[in-house]
């Protein structure tokens, strides 16, 4: 809406999503701001006051409004359907708008997850470093959701975690495509083995994303790109912006290496964790319970090939990059604890996890 960056009031920070979302969609964005410079300033100034509450004050409604934002930006823009309106995507004002944020993103995670201590040099002590960091080192308090589904969960809360995951499950894993071409020889090969089992070496009902989809209709959930958007919180948006970002960014993207070894090393057991919960809501539909199995096998491969195929062959090639792989590790496993707490909180307290499901 043209008319929202014409009037000479300020950019409210409170509603920068709805903003940014018409901007995007404003055909003649680039030409109004040229009109209008005071707008095209109040934009990014908005932009670094969000940043600031959000990633430095750190105010649960901010982080909201700003992963909201970043997901307009960066996550969404990435792989929605062509025909998504984002004329504007790479307009100069928007552009800037996207750096205020993230920027304030990356200083948040360097602050709140820094590296324990420096990677060890030697390979084997570094592999073994790594695999700790993942799975056993004891970073960022958080209640665990494994032990809450083993024993507590129920279907409903079940379906409200499949719907928020769906934002990243129905596309899995086409964030991790966009670092193969920072990749070469080796770790290359290594990355597209794994993505191409994830893509069910391109046979339809073999995509995971499709055995995800599968998973969702038979709980009742509505499977378009994003559908769950408005109701997802905050936490798990946070995780796919991270992807995006690190991604994007030729500085960070070494990072992508380290989260992709994370989930994949910790996905075996997670989804076991869920097998569990679905067995003791007495469900045995095969449909609803492929998409948990075949994680469990593929990802213990997965997680090799990312660690022993990925992982070192970069930091045989570039010794420094040890630090920034891990930095991926870390800041995952920091994310990962976010959506831990923010699920354990609500569903201990016999509350939705979805966002609104309160208001
Ligand atoms: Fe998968
Ligand atoms: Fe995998």
């Amino acid at each position: 809406m043209a008319s929202s960056l014409q009037t000479p009031t300020p950019v409210a920070v409170e509603t920068f999503d709805a903003v940014i979302a018409d901007a995007l969609a404003t055909p003649d964005l680039t030409a109004t701001l040229a009109a209008y410079p005071d707008r095209a300033t109040a934009l990014v100034g908005a932009a670094r006051e969000l940043a600031r509450r959000a990633f430095v004050l750190e105010d649960d409604a901010a982080l909201d409004i700003a992963h909201r934002t970043l997901y307009h930006l960066g996550a969404q823009a990435a792989w929605s359907p062509v025909d998504a309106v984002r004329d504007n995507e790479h307009d100069l004002t928007i552009a800037a708008v996207r750096l205020e944020l993230e920027r304030a993103f990356e200083e948040q995670l360097d602050r709140n997850a820094p590296l324990p201590e420096a990677p060890p040099e030697d390979p084997a002590a570094l592999r073994a470093w790594l695999t700790d960091l993942a799975l056993e080192r004891d970073l960022f308090p958080a209640p665990s959701m494994g032990a809450y589904y083993r024993e507590q969960a129920t279907l409903d809360q079940l379906r409200e975690v499949v719907a928020q995951r769906s934002l990243f499950f129905l596309k899995e894993p086409d964030p991790w495509t966009m670092v193969i071409p920072s990749l070469r020889g080796k770790a290359k090969a290594g990355l597209i083995d794994l993505i191409l089992d994830e893509y069910g070496w391109g046979r339809h009902d073999q995509m995971h994303s499709t055995v995800y989809a599968t998973l969702m209709e038979k709980l009742d959930l509505d499977t378009d790109y994003d559908h769950y958007l408005d109701q997802t919180a905050w936490p798990f948006l946070a995780g796919l912006n991270f992807q995006a970002m690190v991604a994007r960014h030729r500085r960070l993207c070494r990072r992508m290496y380290g989260y992709i070894y994370l989930v994949e090393a910790d996905s075996p057991g997670s989804m076991k964790n869920y097998l569990a919960a679905y067995a003791r809501a007495g469900i045995e539909d095969p449909d609803v319970l492929s998409f948990y199995e075949l994680h469990i096998d593929a990802d213990e491969g997965h997680a090799d090939v990312a660690l022993n195929e990925v992982v070192m062959p970069v930091v045989e090639s570039e010794p420094g990059a040890a630090a920034e792989v891990a930095r991926g590790v870390v800041q995952g496993r920091y994310l990962h604890a976010l959506v831990s707490r923010h699920l354990h909180a609500a569903f201990s307290a016999g509350a939705s996890s979805l966002r609104g499901a309160d208001r």
